[in-house]
C-alpha cells in the first residue's frame, strides 16, 4: 500500500537525508541505485522539482541519460548501513543492486521504489546541464574536481519534474 503526500510536507526531514545520503533509483538496462547527498527539493518553470548532482563515471549517469526519469527512495528510520555500503561504494556496472534491497512498483514513471527507504519522489527529467568548471571556485575545484583520478570527472545536474510521492506501507 501506497500514501499519497505533498513532498513540500516533508522537506525538513528529506533535505535532513541528504547529509548521511539517500537513494537515486535509475532503470535504462536494468535497475540500479546510488547514494546521493547533494540535491535539491524545489520549484522551478512553476513545476515541483527536485535537481540531482551525478558525476560523469557513475553507472547511473548512463541510466539516467537512457530512461529520462528517476525515483528517489529516503529513509524514515535512519539509513540501513548495508544498503548504503552497497549504494554508496559499489557501481551497477559490477553487481546487480537489486539483489541488495526490496523492489516496489512504481506509480507513474517506470522507476521502481524501495520499500526499505519508504519515502518514495517519482520524477520526469526536465533539464540536464554539465557543469563548468572554469565558473567553479577555486576552493571547490581543489577539493572536489582539480586532482588525481577525479580530474575531470564533474557533476551533470539533472532537473526532476516530481510526478508522484508517496510513502510506502507494508
Ligand atoms: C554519503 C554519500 C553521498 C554521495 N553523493 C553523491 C552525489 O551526490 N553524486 C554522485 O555522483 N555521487 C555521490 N556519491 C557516490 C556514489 O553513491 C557512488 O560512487 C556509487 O557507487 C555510484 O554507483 P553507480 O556507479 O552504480 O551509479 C555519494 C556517496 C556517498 C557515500
Amino acid at each position: 500500500m501506497k500514501e499519497k503526500i505533498n513532498v513540500f510536507d516533508y522537506s525538513e526531514l528529506i533535505t535532513k537525508a541528504l547529509r548521511p545520503g539517500i537513494l537515486l533509483n535509475s532503470n535504462g538496462e536494468k535497475f540500479n541505485a546510488m547514494v546521493i547527498g547533494w540535491g535539491h527539493l524545489g520549484v522551478i518553470w512553476g513545476l515541483d522539482t527536485f535537481t540531482v548532482y551525478v558525476r560523469q563515471s557513475r553507472y547511473t549517469k548512463a541510466q539516467l541519460d537512457k530512461a529520462g526519469e528517476f525515483t528517489l527512495s529516503i529513509p524514515l528510520d535512519g539509513v540501513d548501513k548495508e544498503i548504503n555500503r552497497v549504494c554508496g561504494t559499489l557501481s551497477g556496472r559490477d553487481i546487480n543492486k537489486a539483489d541488495y534491497v526490496t523492489l516496489v512498483e512504481p506509480e507513474t514513471n517506470n522507476t521502481p521504489g524501495i520499500k526499505e527507504y519508504p519515502l518514495t519522489i517519482e520524477c520526469k527529467i526536465i533539464y540536464k546541464q554539465d557543469q563548468d568548471l572554469e565558473k567553479i571556485p577555486d576552493n571547490v575545484i581543489d577539493r572536489y574536481y582539480g586532482k588525481g583520478s577525479d580530474v575531470g570527472d564533474f557533476h551533470t545536474a539533472y532537473i526532476g519534474q516530481i510526478v508522484d510521492a508517496y510513502i510506502i506501507k507494508d
